[in-house]
């Protein structure tokens, strides 16, 4: 039997959820699968070498891999000399841009140097947690797709097909330009503040926090540390939306999406917003799953 690993970052679940489908598909092919996710802690990471497959899944934060998959590429070890390891990456993220094309630039180059070579990536398009919410009737749409495509593309990656998303002009310009995003959050994070009228001491936070970057001292103060990394997990999940992100604050989301919503389709004021973009990779998907239908790739 054949195995595999998937090293996953997710801050609100989106990412995992797109693994999970991955594990599944995987699983029903033979292929043990392992997700190993990701937390501040990176000294005892399972090594690449013992899987037949390896993939790195995380969401795009600022068109970028959060820090802490590049502080991964860093720690893995590196491949035995002349033995390259294939690899494919799984990201989601709330938007169809094609600016998210280059969020893997840098972590590439990093594992490249190791000797890691990618030969595939797929993006999906899940509600954001950050920015605006998006309707429930839009994330489940988003979710049923992905539920459909994941399994096609999945089998994609077992059979080793090579995919590699387009990139743009200047597109490594960019990316180098939006990580000023990641030093900035951690300047950020250490400003949140927890409104004391509204929260009810639950800890789920500090709990779920996965850089440790939260704590609560014996006068049930918060205190921030210098690690975040703007998951948005503490604010998303506080179950009285007592948290306030600073700087980011207006974009705040929290609370969690009905997934499964199948009522009317609900209109948004936002409804204007990379509009042909949604529509065109809703467009790509379908014809794609119903491709692998007609060629009973899947059920
Ligand atoms: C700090 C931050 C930056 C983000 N930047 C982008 C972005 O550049 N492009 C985009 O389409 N979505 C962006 N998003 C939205 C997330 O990528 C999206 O909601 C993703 O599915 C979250 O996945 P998770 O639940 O696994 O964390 C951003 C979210 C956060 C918190
Ligand atoms: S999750 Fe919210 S309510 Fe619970 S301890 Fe944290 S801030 Fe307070
Ligand atoms: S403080 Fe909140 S946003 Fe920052 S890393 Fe921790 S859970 Fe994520």
């Amino acid at each position: 039997m054949s195995c595999a690993i998937i090293y996953v970052f997710s801050g609100t679940g989106n990412t995992k959820k797109i693994c999970d489908l991955y594990k599944a598909e995987f699983e029903a092919h033979g292929v043990e699968t392992t997700l190993f996710e990701l937390k501040g802690d990176l000294s005892s990471l399972p090594s690449p070498a013992a899987y037949d497959f390896v993939g790195f899944a995380y969401p795009i934060h600022g068109f970028n891999a959060p820090h802490i998959m590049l502080d991964l590429a860093k720690a893995l070890p590196k491949c035995a000399n002349g033995d390259e390891k294939k690899y494919f990456v799984l990201k989601s993220s709330g938007e169809p841009l094609k600016t998210n094309n280059i969020s893997s630039y840098k972590m590439r180059a990093i594992l490249r140097r190791k000797g890691y070579e990618q030969f595939a990536e797929y993006h999906y398009v899940m509600p954001y947690n950050m920015i605006f919410r998006h309707t429930d009737s839009m994330a489940a749409k988003m979710w049923r797709t992905a539920k459909e495509l994941a399994p096609v593309e999945a089998r994609e990656v077992l059979d080793e097909t090579p995919h590699m998303l387009k990139g743009i002009p200047f597109g490594h310009f960019i990316a180098w330009l939006f990580r000023i995003e990641q030093p900035a959050m951690r300047v950020n994070g250490r400003m949140f503040k927890v409104d004391k009228n509204k929260c009810i001491g639950c800890g789920k936070c500090v709990k779920a926090c996965p850089m440790g970057n939260i704590t609560r001292g014996e006068d049930g103060k918060f205190r921030f540390g210098g690690n975040c990394i703007m998951c948005t997990r503490c604010s998303f999940s506080c179950p009285t939306d007592a948290f306030n992100i600073a700087l980011l604050n207006s974009w705040r989301i929290n609370g969690k999406y009905d997934l499964d919503y199948a009522g009317e389709e609900q209109k948004s004021k936002h409804d204007w917003y990379c509009k042909k973009a949604y529509k065109r990779y809703f467009e790509a998907a379908t014809q794609k799953i119903n491709c692998a239908k007609q060629n009973n790739d899947v059920e």
